[in-house]
């Protein structure tokens, strides 16, 4: 039985997946690394230093820059970004969300945020969410990001749950393997997301009712 819920960010409780592409273009741009959809696709979920390098590899820039440069890289998408979240407010909240968080709370379900970002305490804040969530999964803290399923490990941990009592949402592919590494039931946001138990076109179709009504098919 469920009692509890690990979520993803960027893409699932906040529109802000649209920010990091349009930052990351930016740096694909600038290192001449072409921006493709499937590019895109793949840098969802994945932490900022292993974005870079994806970018770079897709170029065949990999050994191009220095470490001193690739930090300067990442530090300067991350400035781009961060005038991009700078914006937000409630009304970012994607469709959907803020209705399903208030019905977990409402039905006793523990939250907790497993997001590959560091800027995400900072977001939830700009969204007004910070306390509908037990705890935060601090990614500076992990071994290995997403797909590793140790992020959503440890946001169940945080949830003191064992996993199969734990249901993680994500708008990634990496996310999805992560969660289902983790022994936890994978909600997937798109259609794309073929490895999710339960997949969702849109984040405004995610309710108690849906959720239930999918895993009795
Ligand atoms: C994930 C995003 O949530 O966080 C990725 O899906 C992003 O696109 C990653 O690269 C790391 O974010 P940040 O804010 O620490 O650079
Ligand atoms: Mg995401």
């Amino acid at each position: 039985e469920l009692k509890g819920f690990a979520f993803d960010l960027d893409g699932v409780i906040a529109d802000t997946a649209k920010f990091h592409s349009q930052a990351w273009h930016q740096t694909a741009d600038k290192v001449g690394t072409t921006w493709t959809p499937e590019l895109q696709e793949a840098l969802k979920g994945v932490s900022r230093m292993d974005s870079l390098e994806m970018i770079l590899k897709a170029g065949g820039h990999e050994n191009d820059y220095t470490q001193a440069e690739k930090e300067a890289l990442a530090a300067e998408k991350n400035e781009n970004y961060g005038k991009l979240i700078a914006t937000l407010t409630p009304d970012d909240i994607l469709p959907g969300m803020k209705a399903f968080l208030d019905e977990l709370v409402a039905n006793g379900y523990k939250l907790s945020l497993a997001s590959a970002s560091k800027n995400a305490p900072k977001i939830l804040k700009y969204l007004g969410l910070t306390d509908y969530f037990v705890g935060i999964v601090d990614p500076a803290t992990l071994h290995a990001g997403k797909p590793d399923p140790e992020i959503f490990a440890r946001a169940a941990e945080i949830l003191d749950l064992p996993a199969n009592q734990v249901a993680g949402l994500e708008d990634s592919s990496a996310g999805i393997e992560s969660i289902n590494g983790a022994g936890e039931l994978s909600i997937g946001i798109g259609s794309q997301l073929k490895a999710a138990k339960v997949i969702f076109n849109s984040t405004a179709e995610v309710s108690l009712a849906n959720i239930k009504a999918a895993l009795a098919e």
